[in-house]
């Protein structure tokens, strides 16, 4: 099988980004777009990001997660402690977020350290969780092998019985993590390929070195 995609081609033309324009800390710049593309575009998901990890195995991998919150110190994003991603952090907590807003020709690539939130934080952050939710997040050994969606649906539905009426704990190998960035590259199509790149490189005065880089 083989199908040919030499001919996919698009010009970006939707904006631009210049060294003279950006604030300095680009937090305030991932706000200023974040808010731009939940406002005038149409982005399903504007929060969903890919997450990469150095795995276990050795391998990179990545996957989606949602961003649930952004602050001056990083990103935060909840998930299993026991899942390949969670014990891939726990051995490395290097790790890369990235988000493509493909109808703003933008995309966004974060290098920072992974580490969990406070207990704290993901015990509000658990409350405030759809029940359904809550009781998936116990329900699920994410990342494990299951026999069949049989054994999930069974257990979700034991686990309902169990808690009528009870309030649910979370279950301590569920939290957040924060992604303290280091390194942060905003990219803006441009017409000819001549795409803008402006990165952010953390200094060890903790003030951000601002370069543009060559398409
Ligand atoms: C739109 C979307 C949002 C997702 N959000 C999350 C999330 O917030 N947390 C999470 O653990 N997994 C989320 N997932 C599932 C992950 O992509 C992944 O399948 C799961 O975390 C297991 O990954 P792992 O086995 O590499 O740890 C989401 C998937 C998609 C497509």
């Amino acid at each position: 099988m083989e199908k040919d995609l030499s001919n996919y081609r698009k010009s970006y033309e939707k904006g631009e980004l210049l060294l003279e324009n950006v604030p300095e800390n680009p937090i305030e710049l991932f706000r200023n777009w974040f808010i731009e593309i939940d406002t005038h575009f149409s982005i399903d998901e504007t929060n969903a990001m890919t997450i990469s990890t150095m795995g276990v195995d050795g391998f990179p991998k990545s996957r989606v997660v949602l961003l649930k919150k952004y602050t001056y110190e990083g990103f935060i994003f909840y998930t299993n402690y026991k899942s390949e991603k969670g014990k891939a952090i726990e051995a490395n907590p290097n790790v890369c977020l990235s988000f493509f807003w493909h109808s703003a020709e933008r995309q966004i690539i974060i290098k920072g350290k992974a580490e969990k939130i406070s207990e704290n934080l993901s015990d509000g952050y658990f409350e405030s969780r759809p029940r359904g939710s809550q009781l998936g997040a116990i329900a699920s050994n994410q990342s494990d092998v299951v026999l069949g969606r049989n054994e999930l649906e069974a257990k979700l539905k034991a686990l309902e019985a169990e808690y009528e009426g009870k309030e649910i704990m979370r279950p301590k190998h569920w939290g957040g993590f924060i992604v303290k960035p280091v390194e942060l590259e905003f990219w803006q199509g441009r017409p000819n390929r001549l795409h803008d790149r402006i990165r952010y490189l953390l200094q060890p005065d903790y003030n951000w070195k601002i370069e543009r880089l060559a398409p």
